[in-house]
């Protein structure tokens, strides 16, 4: 079995990988996520790695094309194009960054208030005596203040001694009616739960006071699932072609929970233990990755899941770091592609409780639209492809430190990075703003096309004008040059990008026409857009309307939501009635399947079209 040294940020880790395996697979042992946005097909050039020793070998033809020849001679390879081989040793410059990032304390929700299904329970018992018999269990029972407790074995284990240590002044934690621990004293201060958004680009977590309702921390991870592709396709097909690869992912997933717990719980100052549920919400996909449950028959046509129903399942079967019998409660998902984590956004924004009619589009890997009104929830997705998540996209790149975030265009390109950094490529909002500039300016037309730098480029200014250069496959836009970039590279929009980021835009703007006619509206009679998703906050809402991400909408009526999904996961936690509310708003949605829509075709065609 070849061994290879996996070298990244100063560490040095050798790994065994069957002959065969790849360099990506490597990395991806020694604990290292490279990014694998295209499922290891050799197209999209971000699992780049220095080899610093081991045969030198010809480039093969997808290293010529996605890596520049100078790279080249300094030894950079596609790591998911090489086989391992003994004595080989790698470096990975930049890894998908998997340190914790800072998610928002505060949702959009309202505010509700704690009714947590959690409870704890202060009990003073009387010790037992030769005339009261009454065994441990039931003695503690008695004492609840409601009937039909179920207890199993596992609180049993300790329980005759915690009793006695502590002089019969126990806390019961009950959750419903299951008993699922005992603790000696009084606790009933410390009671804490913990929501869980999966996304397939980005996990993120809250940790929530189950007494007062409040989120103590927020935070969140890169999805280290991301090696083996960006979207939920390639890590279903990963599942298929591979025997173990479900259980692969699965415990990239868990792995990688633990780490956004671990740092959840010491910003708070909370043990695992005194964690007592989870609310989780995600993707239908990572649903199933998240619960080991095979995912193969979603991929093909008709995009059966193996569940649609809420699912429950206990920390300790899953080995999540929080009380072993605590329960973590998946959500239910709506359709193959309509998750819990809709179900989630649905129950933040309240999207089913006001007059008038209301859509939600929440844009991540996938783009996912709700249109509420007249007593109706109508959903859909749309393949949108994680164009705006960076993947697919030359420079793209997750909104991480450096990526180009806000762009400003008139004679000038004028760039906002996150963190001021220089810029080491462009996020889902930085490329938006990017295209309605251009569109402005000119410098591509309505149907997409970059001008010609020799040809068609007379009437824009200098100061874009330059930017334009000719490329064997078209026409490409200079964001950065080399010299002001992280990498040493141009940072550029191409021809090819372009046509990304149309086919993700026209299938969420078909979509959102589709769920308009089924109810028999126009897009003027929406009264609020709900802009859901991680950029939805960045994103302006001129650009989204600019390049026909979005109908043409009066912008006051467009409201970035941040992260609802996880927002409507907290109130499901906090409160019973919100989890109610939640599983009822996932039996009324009626879904929509594009795919069986004759008309989607059209609409999609013409809503590649860049308004204009
Ligand atoms: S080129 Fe290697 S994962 Fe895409």
């Amino acid at each position: 079995v070849p061994k290879v040294k996996v070298i990244h940020s100063g560490l040095e880790r050798e790994v065994m990988v069957p002959a065969g395996g790849s360099i990506l697979d490597a990395a991806v042992a020694a604990g290292v996520p490279v990014e694998g946005t295209c499922g290891g097909k050799g197209t999209c050039g971000k699992c780049r790695v220095r080899l610093i020793s081991g045969r030198a070998v010809d480039p093969t033809p997808a290293e010529t094309r996605q890596i520049p020849p100078e790279k080249l001679s300094a030894g950079w390879v596609l790591a998911c194009q090489r086989p391992v081989a003994d004595g080989l040793a790698i470096r990975v410059e930049t890894a998908v960054e998997s340190g914790p990032g800072k998610e928002s304390l505060e949702g959009v929700a309202a505010v509700v208030a704690a009714e947590p299904v959690v409870e704890k329970h202060f009990l003073r018992l009387a010790a037992p005596t030769v005339d009261d018999q009454q065994p441990d269990l039931e003695r503690l029972l008695s004492g609840l203040p409601l009937d039909g407790v179920l207890a199993g074995p596992g609180v049993l284990a300790n329980l005759p001694r915690t009793l006695r240590e502590s002089g019969f002044e126990v806390t019961a934690v009950l959750a419903g009616r299951r008993l699922l621990a005992v603790e000696p004293g009084d606790t009933t201060g410390r009671s804490f739960g913990l929501a869980l958004d999966l996304g397939t680009t980005t996990l993120a977590g809250y940790l929530v006071d189950l007494g007062t309702g409040k989120t103590l921390a927020a935070s969140s991870l890169s999805n280290p699932q991301r090696s083996l592709g960006a979207d939920v396709i390639s890590r279903i097909n990963h599942v298929s072609e591979n025997p173990g690869g479900l259980r692969q992912l699965q415990e990239m997933v868990l792995e990688a929970l633990n780490r956004l717990i671990e740092d959840l719980l010491s910003g708070g100052a909370v043990a695992a233990e005194e964690v007592y549920e989870a609310v989780v919400v995600g993707n239908t996909t990572m649903a199933h990755l998240f619960l080991g449950i095979d995912p193969s028959y979603l991929a093909p046509a008709p995009f059966i899941p193996a569940f649609r129903r809420p699912l429950e399942v206990t920390a300790g079967e899953l080995g999540l770091a929080m009380h072993p019998g605590a329960r973590v409660l998946m959500l239910p998902n709506i359709a193959g592609y309509v998750g819990s984590d809709t179900v989630g956004v649905m129950t933040a924004t309240g999207l089913d409780r006001n007059q008038g009619w209301r859509l939600a589009v929440d844009i991540g890997t996938n783009g996912e639209v709700v249109l509420a009104g007249g007593g109706r929830i109508l959903t859909c997705s749309t393949a949108a492809g994680p164009a705006f998540e960076g993947a697919h996209i030359r420079h793209g790149m997750r909104a991480a430190r450096g990526a180009i975030e806000s762009v400003k265009m008139d004679q000038e390109v004028t760039l906002g990075t996150i963190g001021g950094a220089a810029p080491a490529g462009i996020c889902g909002s930085g490329l938006i703003d990017a295209v309605a500039g251009m569109l402005r300016a000119g410098v591509i037309n309505p149907s997409g096309r970059l001008a010609d730098p020799a040809t068609g480029a007379a009437h824009l200014p200098p100061g874009l004008r330059d930017r334009l250069r000719k490329t064997e496959g078209g026409s490409e836009f200079i964001l950065a040059s080399g010299s002001q970039s992280a990498a040493g590279e141009d940072i550029a929009i191409t021809q090819k990008d372009l046509r990304e980021l149309q086919l993700a835009k026209g299938a969420i703007l078909a979509g959102i026409r589709i769920l308009l006619g089924e109810a028999g509206i126009t897009a003027g009679e929406i009264s609020e857009v709900y802009l859901a998703g991680a950029f939805g906050n960045f994103i302006s809402r001129a650009s989204a309307v600019a390049i026909g991400l979005l109908p043409d909408i009066p912008l006051e009526r467009i409201i970035p939501v941040g992260n609802a999904a996880g927002d409507g996961a907290r109130l499901a936690l906090i409160s019973r009635t919100e989890r109610e509310r939640a599983l009822s708003l996932a039996d009324r949605a009626e879904h929509v399947e594009l795919s069986a829509r004759r008309d989607f075709q059209d609409l999609f065609v013409q809503a590649l079209y860049f308004p204009g």
